[in-house]
């Protein structure tokens, strides 16, 4: 049975990719061959954060953890290894030798029910609409199809409607599923008079999918302008967190990463009109506000975190892009500046930015879904294309109200709304442009007005970010050299293999018993690794519940990037360097100890001129 379920394990880990793992909880970014963030273990502002792809590993060189994809999870969940094992066999569908763990096995098949019981739910509800002829569902369809909505697209996005029935759905799947399946899929309610109802009813449904495809929620939307809620929402279940889902993602995910942008929109109809109308790259919020999880989601798929908005264009629309832009510039603080302009000259490498963020903004007043069924699919493409980033929109619409202007008093107040606007801007000279067209166009001092911006932009600007630090402790020489030497194993392309460096390690030079330790494992674990990633691997999950150790071999990594790109000359003499250290270090260690013996034999001649002789033998 250890070998089957080291059989899985070993699966697992050669499925197990560190960025899609550490991508989920933290925000990458790219530079050189690493990829940088915020340590999600300690507060901080500027990234210490590294994973390295390559080597299936993570670090932060501030705090100093590190690990590999299992231990980020451990860590980062507060769960043991085998509870992480087990989360990842059932997520990639492996099947893990019985333990006898039934609470956790129940768990997973409840879930399996409810996401069963939401899909057929969903079937219900289309096959009601589209099948049935009642006053009802005409009413329904007639509404759709005054929308824009076409069978194909109640086909692809398996609209539906809820009857007004009370247990329209509940008579049909209490045959398959456990009430208490159904009620914790919010699929139904109970009622104290007469038992079970349907949640939804009278409503028009649009079933929610996560980015896997698996139905897990609903929205709601009533057909009558008196119904109120206009819309009701499935509650957050075991299957669906609404913080952490987007409406869209499934259908939209490949055109995300094609485009690598994704445009946030507000409402359920505003994606299917959208991606229907082959604007596929579109999602939105489950009738919840913005979360930092949404971010971080988007952010998997567009690796130039290129972010539009598309909202109403109303005052509303207008108030929730700036929420929402604020939200994004929060998630990616200390990432980097978000991008401003796009002006050449200043624009480097996409990933300068921390991120960009542009607002789709077509003057007409509508949401996107209204727009591109009355202008057309074609206009909305053209407002993408010539989006302008967040700063230039939101400088714009300050100074379109210019015209509404009639008192000095109001010009004042919309000279103060544009001043953190300016100040926003990190290009000096940049910033002295701005200020000059805005002056322009609201006629007032340019001179004036730069020296506001600069007063207080001076005041509020962020201290220089840290160059990255690393922890290093007091240690001695040979401790040192030992870590060196130990580390070498370590190098990812080594021009030696592991048997050769083997036989250039001897294990008398290990004084240090921690290092002793991980030694003696490296020395069994080479006999059946492959490579420098699966010996890491190895050791990590080797010393599992030995933080210490782990963070040792974390450090050791650290050392061993350092030697990497060596020939062999130039790697043997890397090893004979610390060899000779060590050894020298040693001799010392003697040779002190022999002189305290020799000044306490002081008293017996012959013993003082043995060591005498002893220690001069040292010395040659
Ligand atoms: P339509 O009128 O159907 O086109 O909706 P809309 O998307 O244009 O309307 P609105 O801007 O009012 O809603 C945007 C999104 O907010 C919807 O898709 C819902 O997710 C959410 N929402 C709207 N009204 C309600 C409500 O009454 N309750 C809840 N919980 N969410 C709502
Ligand atoms: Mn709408």
């Amino acid at each position: 049975m250890a070998d089957a379920l080291g059989e899985v394990i070993a699966k697992i880990k050669d499925r197990l990719d560190i960025l899609e793992v550490v991508s989920e909880r933290v925000i990458l970014k790219k530079s050189g061959s690493h990829y940088w963030g915020l340590c999600p273990f300690h507060k901080e502002k500027t990234p210490s954060f590294s994973v390295n792809p390559n080597l299936g590993i993570y670090k932060c060189f501030s705090c100093g953890e590190g690990g590999d994809a299992i231990s980020f999870l451990m860590k980062i969940d507060g769960k043991s290894f085998m509870e992480v094992i087990r989360d990842l066999a059932e997520k990639y569908g492996y099947e893990l030798p019985a333990t006898g763990g039934g609470s956790s096995a129940g768990m997973r098949e409840l879930k399996e029910q409810m996401i069963k019981a939401c899909a057929k739910a969903a079937d219900y509800y289309k096959t009601y609409l589209l099948q049935d002829k009642s006053s009802e569902t005409l009413k329904a369809m007639k509404y759709l199809t005054d929308r824009g909505i076409t069978k194909d697209i109640i086909e692809e996005y398996n609209i539906g409607l809820a009857s007004s029935k009370y247990t329209g759905l509940y008579d049909i799947l209490r045959a398959k599923f456990k009430d208490e399946v159904l009620e914790k899929a919010g699929l139904i309610l109970e009622s104290r008079e007469t038992g079970y109802i349907d949640r939804f009813r009278n409503r028009i449904i649009i079933p929610i999918r996560n980015e896997h495809g698996e139905f897990v929620a609903f929205g709601a939307r009533a057909i009558m302008p008196e119904q109120s809620p206009k819309y009701l929402n499935s509650s957050d279940s075991l299957i669906y967190n609404k913080s952490k889902l987007l409406y869209g993602l499934y259908h939209a995910k490949d055109a995300i990463k094609e485009e690598n942008a994704v445009i946030l929109m507000e409402g359920y109809f505003d994606v299917i009109s959208a991606q229907a109308h082959g604007v596929k790259n579109c999602v939105a919020t489950c009738g919840t506000s913005l979360t930092a999880e949404h971010i971080k989601l988007l952010s998997r798929y567009t690796p130039a975190r290129r972010i539009y908005l598309s909202f109403d264009t109303d005052s509303a629309g207008q108030k929730a892009t700036k929420r929402n832009a604020e939200l994004i510039k929060e998630a990616f603080t200390g990432l980097g500046s978000i991008k401003q302009f796009d002006e050449n000259y200043l624009a480097l490498s996409d990933d300068k930015y921390s991120c960009e963020i542009r607002v789709i903004a077509p003057p007409e007043g509508k949401d996107p879904d209204e727009f591109i069924r009355s202008v057309g699919a074609e206009s909305y493409r053209e407002y993408i294309k010539h989006a302008p980033l967040l700063l230039d929109f939101q400088i714009n619409c300050v100074l379109k109200e210019r015209k509404d202007i009639k008192t000095p008093l109001e010009k004042a107040e919309l000279v103060k709304k544009v001043i953190p606007l300016l100040q926003e801007i990190n290009n000096q000279i940049v910033q002295g442009e701005y200020v000059k067209s805005v002056a322009d166009v609201l006629e007032i001092d340019e001179k004036a007005l730069l020296t506001e911006v600069r007063k207080k932009s001076r005041a509020m600007r962020a201290p220089q970010p840290d160059v990255s630090r690393i922890v290093t402790k007091n240690i001695t020489p040979a401790q040192k050299a030992q870590k060196n030497l130990l580390s070498v194993f370590l190098v990812a392309d080594n021009p030696l293999n592991f048997k050769q460096i083997n036989e250039k390690v001897p294990d008398n030079l290990f004084s240090d018993e921690t290092l002793k330790i991980v030694k003696s494992t490296i020395d069994k674990l080479i006999c059946t690794v492959n490579n420098v990633k699966e010996l890491i691997e190895e050791l990590y999950t080797s010393f599992i519940d030995n933080p210490e150790i782990h963070k040792l071999i974390t450090e050791m990594i650290g050392i061993a990037e350092t030697f990497s790109g060596l020939d062999t000359e130039d790697f043997d003499a890397l090893i004979d360097e610390n060899i000779a250290t060590i050894d020298k270090c040693q001799a010392d260690e003697k040779r002190k100890q022999l002189r305290e013996s020799y000044i306490n034999a002081n008293d017996d001649d012959v013993k003082a001129l043995m060591i005498q002789m002893q220690i001069r033998d040292q010395i040659k």
